[in-house]
């Protein structure tokens, strides 16, 4: 084996930059100056990740074919996670989040556990499904939003007759990037319900989303429709937006620096992220990269929810936007 000295003699003899980069090697030292495949800096953002639309009436066929064949005896979470089919990516829906289209059956109890991503579900069909967060039985109707922050115990059951349907949203690949991963399933399986709560900071009815996309602002620059954010001081790393366009409202195109995944509760549209037309519906997801210019254009009256990366970008001071000339 090579000692110290030998490695040192190596350097010391090196008149040549082959004999330089070989004696390198063993310090597991790589010049900073050489040409790479993929280089260290670059101009600007220039994602792999690609514009995706996943459409609600796949996705529930999909997870209704799921609820035929596996039960939550056998599944901690009925899910089916949207995949960008980005090479080597294995679950990531844009790089620092992931979605999952879920359902559970009437009856049914999905176990309850914890862990340090941080997660939130976009309810689109469900009467008297339910999340128990931290003891508390938090409802879940269509048009709702419920956050269970990192760390918050979580389990989900369901009172009513007719399957639930949700979309979940979580900030998971950025959990796999820096590594604070932690996961824990609770010891008593589905943990009981201690206090029912009609009214938490982890729950947004369809009711108020409504209300507060009615009263919000119209923005003076037109890149958005009214807009308000969903307070979810918690979960720094997931910005949560709702925004209301109105049948024929076409927003003013913009690119920024965050990844944004995009949900309408409630209407259609076409939308044009950099080359690629997306006309959605209802239930469907869509991905907007980082720097991928967007416009959406109202077919009908809609609220589009969307979860983004934003703040996390303004918080390294990453963040850019541009708006299109
Ligand atoms: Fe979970």
């Amino acid at each position: 084996m090579e000692s110290s000295e030998d490695r040192v003699e190596a350097l010391r003899k090196a008149n040549n930059l082959e004999d330089l980069y070989a004696a390198l090697t063993p310090l597991d030292m790589t010049p900073g100056w050489i040409e790479r495949k993929q280089p260290i800096l670059w101009e600007q953002p220039d994602t792999p990740f690609e514009v995706m639309h996943w459409r609600y009436e796949e996705c529930k066929a999909a997870l209704d074919a799921a609820g035929r064949l596996i039960n939550t005896d056998l599944a901690e979470r009925r899910n089916l996670i949207l995949r960008n089919p980005v090479e080597g990516n294995n679950i990531a829906t844009t790089k620092t989040l992931i979605n999952a289209y879920q359902m559970i059956l009437p009856g049914e109890e999905a176990r309850t556990h914890r862990h340090a991503p941080h997660a939130l579900r976009v309810i689109i069909e469900s009467e008297d499904s339910f999340s128990v967060v931290n003891g508390e039985k938090h409802p879940m109707e269509t048009g709702d939003i419920v956050l269970t922050p990192g760390w918050c115990w979580h389990g989900h059951g369901h009172d009513g007759d007719r399957s639930a349907y949700w979309l979940d949203g979580l900030d998971v690949p950025l959990t796999h990037l820096l590594e604070p991963m932690f996961f824990e399933e609770h010891p008593e399986g589905f943990a009981p319900v201690e206090r029912v709560t009609p009214d938490s900071p982890y729950r947004f009815t369809w009711e108020s989303i409504q209300k507060r996309t009615e009263q919000a602002d119209a923005d003076p620059e037109g890149h958005f429709g009214r807009r308000v954010r969903l307070e979810a001081d918690e979960m720094p790393t997931i910005g949560i937006y709702v925004e209301r366009l109105e049948a024929g409202q076409t927003t003013r195109k913009f690119r920024h620096s965050a990844n944004v995944v995009y949900s309408p509760m409630m209407g259609s549209g076409t939308s044009t992220i950099d080359d690629n037309e997306i006309s959605w519906s209802r239930g469907d997801t869509f991905t907007a990269p980082t720097w991928n210019w967007i416009e959406h254009r109202a077919q009908e009256d809609t609220i589009m929810f969307a979860m983004t990366d934003e703040f996390l970008m303004r918080f390294a001071n990453y963040y850019r936007f541009e708006a299109a000339a």
